[in-house]
């Protein structure tokens, strides 16, 4: 994967391309590079971390088999509107599994992309500002090939696309495949068609009209899923004709 050009078909994400064999965490990389100027679209891949992080601080554990990747976007509005670029990223991810067909990939708000069953791929997204200025967002995507070499724990609720569709999946394709339908994804969102996006993701949601309970850091709410925001918060029916909107929390399904 030292070099993607020969397959990459996007028009400007992953054009500067970076590859290490080992780092710490792609994300931190991706910001060093951002910080001494890299553009707009730059990829940084590594074929493992040795500290990559995953949301709420949590350790994201990436050995050899996975393709584990962060990417600099410099785009050109507020915070606000930067938060639903995790959204974005998610809708993004799904178009460029859509090319392994049978594998049927879901999204569970905010940031997870689940396929039979369990978590296929994580998305960390985290942004630079000043005073209310966007200065640049990098958001890191792990997706697991293989769970063989996560810990135990981790097995019982990972997934791996090469155990999902029983073939060894060639990694080179894969990131240029989601670079494809990531650009696709950010392009529409930068020209102002979240409402398509957000609808796009409400037929690709896993919690889509369930009943979930929200673990925010203001305490647990609980209602059905009834979709986005235009702002791309998670809109919960409490009952009672009471709603909620929600900007970031950890989703379980009711049982
Ligand atoms: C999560 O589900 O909590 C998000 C996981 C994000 C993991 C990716 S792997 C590439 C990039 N580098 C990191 O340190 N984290 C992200």
């Amino acid at each position: 994967m030292e070099r993607i050009d020969d397959l990459l078909k996007t028009k400007w994400l992953g054009k500067n391309y970076r590859f290490e064999t080992e780092v710490a965490s792609t994300n931190t990389l991706c910001y060093e590079l951002a910080e001494s100027g890299a553009p707009m679209g730059t990829v940084v891949a590594a074929q493992s971390q040795s500290a990559a992080r995953g949301r709420q601080n949590r350790v994201w554990v990436s050995p050899e088999d996975g393709l584990w990747f962060s990417l600099l976007l410099r785009p050109a509005f507020s915070p606000e509107k930067a938060a639903a670029l995790t959204v974005v990223t998610a809708v993004g991810v799904c178009r460029g599994l859509m090319y392994y067909p049978g594998l049927g990939a879901e999204i569970k708000w905010p940031n997870d992309i689940y396929a039979g069953g369990k978590k296929l791929c994580g998305i960390l997204s985290e942004m630079k500002t000043e005073q209310k200025k966007l200065h640049y967002v990098i958001i890191g995507i792990g997706v697991n090939l293989s769970t063989a070499k996560l810990p135990s724990a981790i097995q019982k609720t990972a997934a791996g696309i090469e155990e999902l569709l029983g073939v060894s999946i060639d990694r080179k394709e894969l990131l240029c495949r989601l670079l494809l339908g990531l650009e696709s994804a950010y392009e529409q969102y930068f020209n102002g068609q979240e409402k398509e996006l957000f609808a796009e993701w409400e037929e690709r949601s896993l919690i889509m009209d369930r009943e979930v309970i929200v673990k925010t850091v203001g305490g647990e709410v609980a209602g059905r899923v009834v979709g986005l925001s235009e702002e791309g918060f998670l809109l919960l029916d409490m009952g009672n004709g009471k709603g909620a909107k929600i900007i970031s929390g950890d989703v379980y399904e009711k049982d």
